[in-house]
């Protein structure tokens, strides 16, 4: 099972610690990769809708963000991972996340994704993992991908050095169930009617898409008839 880690900040801080003790419960070290923002991606979008309208590879960014594209495509399992910044994900997270807008079930979901499993992590002092985590569980959910866990913990530390035991043992119960149920429903992982029924409301949406690309897009996989990303 190959895991990719994208950490919404540079540091190794509580946030991280969590999203690797998850990845590390699922496979073994040679099979984890990590993107660290801003460090391997940092730009932010120019809103010139290039992605949308022409194609991904006419983001004036495409080339800097392919590589991590390309990890992302061959992870099974997405662990995104940001501290809350005054109650959501952070701001290089977002701007990472903006840049598969056209990837969204709106547009050009990439089929791989609805095979793929994802965890959302996210610590604050005291308050607002929740929001945090839904700015990454929408991109998830839009992107394709059927399951995603959330572990959230209010840490009460600005570092990972000084959270307390019990804190940690708890953190620990919460990434041993989100492992276990990755586990069991990798390589059939399930895709919950939420997913099925926006798919649906898509597929007659681009019998006349928006915008050329979209469509033909969704003609040429055949999701416009019956056919489906998932089995
Ligand atoms: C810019 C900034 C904004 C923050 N906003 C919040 C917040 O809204 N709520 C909160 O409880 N903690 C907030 N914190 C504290 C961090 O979320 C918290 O310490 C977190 O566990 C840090 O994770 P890390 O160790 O992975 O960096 C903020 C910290 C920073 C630097």
């Amino acid at each position: 099972m190959k895991v990719l880690i994208i950490s919404g900040t540079n540091h190794k801080g509580s946030t991280y610690n969590i999203g690797r003790l998850v990845a590390e419960k699922l496979t073994s070290a040679e099979n984890i990769s990590e993107v660290f923002l801003p460090r391997d991606f940092g730009e932010f979008c120019c809103g010139c809708t290039n992605c949308i309208v022409k194609g991904a590879e006419k983001c004036p960014h495409y080339a800097k963000l392919a590589s991590v594209t390309e990890l992302i495509d061959a992870a099974d399992v997405l662990i995104l991972t940001s501290p809350v910044y005054v109650y959501h994900c952070t701001g290089q997270m977002k701007a990472f996340l903006d840049h598969y807008a056209w990837r969204w079930m709106s547009h050009r979901p990439d089929e791989g994704m609805f095979s793929k499993q994802a965890v959302v992590v996210s610590t604050a002092a005291g308050a607002g993992m929740k929001s945090a985590m839904k700015d990454m569980a929408d991109s998830c959910f839009f992107w394709g991908i059927p399951q995603t866990y959330r572990l959230g913990k209010a840490v009460a530390a600005v570092d990972w050095q000084s959270v307390k035991p019990e804190i940690k043992k708890s953190i620990e119960a919460k990434a041993d169930s989100i492992a276990e149920k990755i586990l069991k429903r990798q390589g059939k992982v399930p895709v919950p009617l939420k997913t099925r029924a926006f798919f649906r409301i898509m597929s007659l949406m681009q019998r006349n898409g928006w915008n050329k690309a979209d469509e033909d897009y969704w003609k040429e996989k055949g999701w416009t008839g019956k056919k489906r990303p998932w089995k």
